[in-house]
This record gives C-alpha cells, structure tokens and sequence, in this order.
C-alpha cells in the first residue's frame, strides 16, 4: 500500500487526522512502515542531496498523536527505544554500498513549521541532538509503533541551516532536491522490500 502525499499538521489537520492513514494500514495488516520527507540538515557533514537514514528522532510537535484514550492497539505508555529497526538501517546500509549510493545517518526532529528555521533555531536543534529537522514523519512514526509496526525512514536533506552564514530556504529549493533524489531513494527502499 502507498500514499501519494501526506497529511501536515502544519495544514491545520489535528493530529488524529494525520495519522489516521496509519490506523487505516494497521487495520489491513501491513507489518512494516516506510516513511521518506525532506528536511533541513544541520550535521556539518551533510550536502544538500543526502540521503540520511533515520536512526532516530526527538518530537517538537505541540501535540501527541496519542493523547487521548488509549487504542488498543499498544500499551498507554509505548516503548520508543528503537522507533527505526536497526535490522532494517543494516540492510539499507549494506544496499546502499553496493549500489555506491551515499547514506547519512542522523536524527530527524519533527517540528510543526511551516516557517523554515530562523539560523538560531537550526542552531539550538543542532545542540539538542538532531541532525535534520522537517516538519512531518514523527506523528505517523510514533502512531505505527503504537501499532507494533516496524519502521524504515530516509531524510531528503534539501536544504542546510545553522551554519556562520545563513542561507536562504525555498519551498522551490527543497522541492528541486527531493526530486533530484528520489530514485536513490526509492532504489534502497525498493530493495530492501526484495530482501526482506
Ligand atoms: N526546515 C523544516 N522543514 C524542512 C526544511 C527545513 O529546513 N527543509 C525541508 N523541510
């Protein structure tokens, strides 16, 4: 099963609504969830095109996709030690050098947006721990392994902050980057799904 697109919460959705998708995929039986977004890179190393491999990630969203009563389908207070399978972060690796594609790794911190990053904002992400920042996946993510789903995410990085010189940001940009690295993305994902 594959969406085109997604809901933001930055749209005005509630967070029920974003992640409804994922109650639906739940509901029909799919056992692993793969999520891609673009985000801001923050990580010195990183170029703008990079892939990063989401090994983690830190919620900045004002609301819980799980307020509220419990669903049944996991424990009121989930687990959420290994949000993105290490199994799976493995295999894209092991893929990615095969096919002589470049992979980050990095924490993804989700943030409602839709206002890019001031340069201080990308600073103090940076020190907090993430390496990339966009404003998506961690609502979906949290709710799929609410569902005991399993979880492979790739980061786009379209775009850089937090650096001595800011740089300006446009959604034309970050468009324009995804776009140029969707077929190394989609090469990984589509192999991992061959080989597991
Ligand atoms: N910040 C937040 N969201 C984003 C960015 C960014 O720099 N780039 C793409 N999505």
């Amino acid at each position: 099963m594959a969406m085109e697109g997604r809901f933001h919460f930055y749209e005005g959705y509630g967070m029920k609504e974003v992640t409804f998708p994922i109650r639906v995929m739940y509901e029909l039986g799919i056992e692993t969830l793969f999520v891609s977004n673009a985000s801001g890179g923050m990580n010195p190393e990183f170029r703008i095109g990079d892939l990063m491999i989401i090994t983690d990630h830190i919620n900045m969203f004002p609301e819980h996709p799980l307020r509220g009563r419990n669903f049944p389908t996991g424990p009121r207070f989930p687990d959420m030690h290994e949000a993105y399978d290490h199994k799976l972060v493995a295999l894209a690796d092991e893929i990615a050098k095969e096919k002589n594609i470049r992979v980050m790794h990095g924490v993804y911190m989700g943030v409602q947006g839709p206002t890019f990053e001031t340069p201080a904002e990308y600073r103090m992400y940076h020190k907090m721990g993430a390496d990339a920042v966009g404003m998506s996946t961690v609502p979906e993510v949290i709710v799929a392994r609410h569902c005991n789903i399993k979880v492979f995410g790739i980061s786009v990085i379209t775009d850089l902050g937090g650096f001595d010189v800011p740089v300006k940001v446009s959604h034309e940009e970050v468009q324009e980057a995804a776009n140029a690295a969707q077929p190394r993305m989609t090469e990984i994902m589509r192999e991992i799904i061959k080989r597991s």
